[in-house]
């Protein structure tokens, strides 16, 4: 078949544990993901914890999303994952989503647990098709800029 794209060809992305090296890219894509953003001292804190696992999701040289949970016992918590906006709706978190329940699975978790504003309904459709529930509602949970206060969902899923 013909190539009307040479050297175009779609490039797979890659899920691998995060660096100091990556910190502030790290920062950057969650600065421009939420509200309250991460800086780089915050993940390199992060990244010398032994129980927080980071994973960046790289696509060729470049670092496009990562994902952050924290481990005690056998349950986790996602405490962020985020895609650069300029690679978005191209169905790369689920990749990286499902790399990463499968490490913390190997890392002996066994129900992951994480809260997802009610509203954020890319976020929501990524974790309904991992396979997550409604464990929980909380009411004005987050305060965004302007003032306004949004609902949160606890959302929980079993590894084993
Ligand atoms: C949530 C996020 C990680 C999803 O990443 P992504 O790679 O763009 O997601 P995908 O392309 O795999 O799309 C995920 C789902 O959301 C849907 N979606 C995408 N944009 C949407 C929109 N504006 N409205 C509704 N659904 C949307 C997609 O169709 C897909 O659903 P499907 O699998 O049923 O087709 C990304 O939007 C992001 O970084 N958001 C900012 C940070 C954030 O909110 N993180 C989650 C905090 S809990």
């Amino acid at each position: 078949m013909m190539n009307w794209f040479p050297g175009k060809e779609r490039a797979a992305p890659v899920v691998e544990p995060a660096s100091p090296n990556d910190t502030a890219r790290l920062a950057a894509i969650h600065g421009a993901s939420f509200h309250r953003g991460w800086g780089e001292s915050e993940f390199e804190a992060m990244l010398a914890e032994r129980n927080t696992l980071i994973q960046r999701l790289r696509l060729r040289s470049n670092v496009i999303g990562f994902a952050v949970s924290r481990i005690a016992a056998d349950e986790a918590e996602i405490l962020s994952i985020a895609i650069d906006a300029g690679y978005r709706g191209q169905g790369f978190s689920s990749g990286l989503l499902f790399t990463h329940l499968g490490h913390l699975a190997g890392r002996g978790v066994r129900t992951v647990f994480l809260e997802v504003e009610e509203n954020n309904q890319p976020a929501r459709r990524l974790y309904e098709r991992a396979g997550f529930t409604i464990a929980g509602r909380r009411e004005r949970y987050y305060r965004e800029a302007g003032g306004q206060e949004l609902n949160a969902l606890v959302l929980r899923r079993n590894l084993s």
